[in-house]
């Protein structure tokens, strides 16, 4: 039942923060990639510098918002500006070669504006991937990974948290990511041939160790490191801790950190195992199974930068829960994956990204 494993791989916003160093380990094991991206959330420069990393040469213009590096025949990477809502769109990704596999990145992640706009996240993140499976059922291409997230466990008393604990998301954006996993379960129920990996981010952060290719938020983050790593290069004065009355050692909130070159290969590994594999529907963990506190991430923050953090208690914020970490057991059996780098790693590759590129890709 082994499906071609060279064929190439459409990877919808792959511009962005984790759809970029998926592309650039899926280009480096030999595939060729497609990305469709409407660059709402991040910038063509990103390809171009992972193609260059990726040793591919050229970047031309093919047509109006669409670009491409590497020979004519070999290993490519093929970008088509366009938004996955759209027919169109879809139609012009995967008329640029025969399509074996999806992942699928595109979307919108920020929980305060799910909060906010709730009818735009259930449009572009459900909307969206509705219309890429159907995209998918009329070219025949069966195989997909989806971006799921581990907002969707809610605030999950139980840790380490396993793939069979309830979903109980706690806000829109996570709404959407559960709605994306039943419609997909439904699909792959509906007729045999579906491959589909849902997996489930805990808490992705670092960059690629050249400091090429990183996060690049648009206005203040919402997370975490980035947040500390703006406030180290000197962009904000200083962090607010939200919450150190936690019942954690230090009292601050304990997360699950994932090196996002991990988060990566992750996917590279996912990928073989549904192309080996009889045709079947997974829903897997990608965290580390270890976890953090906010204090310890600012200390090797420090210690990896050598600037100061300067930080300021502050109130919980709501929805906000002590402690969240991966059970990564399933994966490391189904995938033979493990996330590997430290958090020192996490934060000495953030650091190079964010040292040579302040104001990211805009610099
Ligand atoms: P990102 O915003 O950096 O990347 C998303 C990409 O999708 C961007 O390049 C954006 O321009 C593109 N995009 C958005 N809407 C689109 C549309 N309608 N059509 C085409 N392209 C579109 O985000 P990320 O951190 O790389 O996250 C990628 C995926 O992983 C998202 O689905 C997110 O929900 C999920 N996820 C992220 C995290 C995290 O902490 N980063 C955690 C769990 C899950
Ligand atoms: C948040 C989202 C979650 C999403 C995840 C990854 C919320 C409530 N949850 O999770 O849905 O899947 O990002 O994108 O937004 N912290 C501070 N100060 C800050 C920012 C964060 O102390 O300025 C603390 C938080 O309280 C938490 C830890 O840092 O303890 C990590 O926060 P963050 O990076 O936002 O991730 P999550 O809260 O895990």
């Amino acid at each position: 039942m082994e499906q071609e494993a060279d064929s190439t791989v459409l990877i919808t916003g792959g511009a962005g923060f984790l759809g970029s160093h998926a592309t650039l380990v899926l280009l480096e094991a030999g595939r060729s990639v497609v990305v469709l991206d409407d660059f709402s959330n991040s910038r063509p420069e990103a390809l171009r510098r992972v193609a260059a990393l990726a040793g591919l040469d050229g970047w031309t213009a093919t047509a109006p918002g669409q670009w491409r590096a590497g020979p004519s025949t070999g290993v490519s990477l093929q970008v088509v500006t366009g938004d996955v809502r759209r027919v169109g769109d879809l139609e012009a990704a995967f008329a640029q070669a025969p399509i074996g596999a999806v992942l699928h990145f595109a979307g919108l992640k920020a929980v305060a504006e799910s909060v906010r706009q709730p009818l735009r996240y259930w449009q572009v993140n459900v909307g969206g991937s509705l219309r890429l499976l159907e995209a998918m059922t009329a070219h025949g291409c069966r195989t997909l990974v989806f971006s799921s997230s581990a907002t969707l466990y809610g605030l999950c008393e139980q840790v380490p948290i396993s793939e069979s604990a309830p979903v109980q998301p706690i806000n829109p954006y996570g709404s959407t990511k559960a709605a994306v996993e039943r419609l997909l379960a439904d699909a792959a129920a509906s007729e045999p041939g579906w491959r589909i990996a849902c997996l489930r981010y805990f808490n992705p952060v670092g960059a690629h160790p050249s400091g090429r290719i990183g996060e690049d938020p648009s206005g203040l983050p919402n997370n975490l490191f980035p947040l500390v790593s703006q406030v180290a290069v000197g962009r904000l004065p200083q962090l607010q801790v939200y919450g150190c009355d936690w019942p954690t050692a230090d009292g601050t909130g304990i997360r699950d950190y994932i090196h996002v070159m991990d988060l990566a290969e992750g996917h590279r590994a996912a990928l073989a195992l549904l192309e080996q594999e009889s045709p079947q529907f997974l829903t897997l963990n990608l965290g580390s199974g270890r976890g953090h506190s906010v204090l310890e991430l600012v200390r090797a923050f420090e210690a990896a930068s050598g600037r100061p953090v300067p930080w300021q208690a502050a109130p919980r914020r709501p929805g906000d829960s002590a402690v969240s970490i991966a059970d990564a057991s399933a994966a490391q059996r189904r995938l033979d994956w493990r996330a590997s780098r430290s958090l020192d790693e996490c934060c000495r590759d953030g650091w190079a990204w964010q040292q040579a590129n302040p104001h990211g890709y805009g610099d």
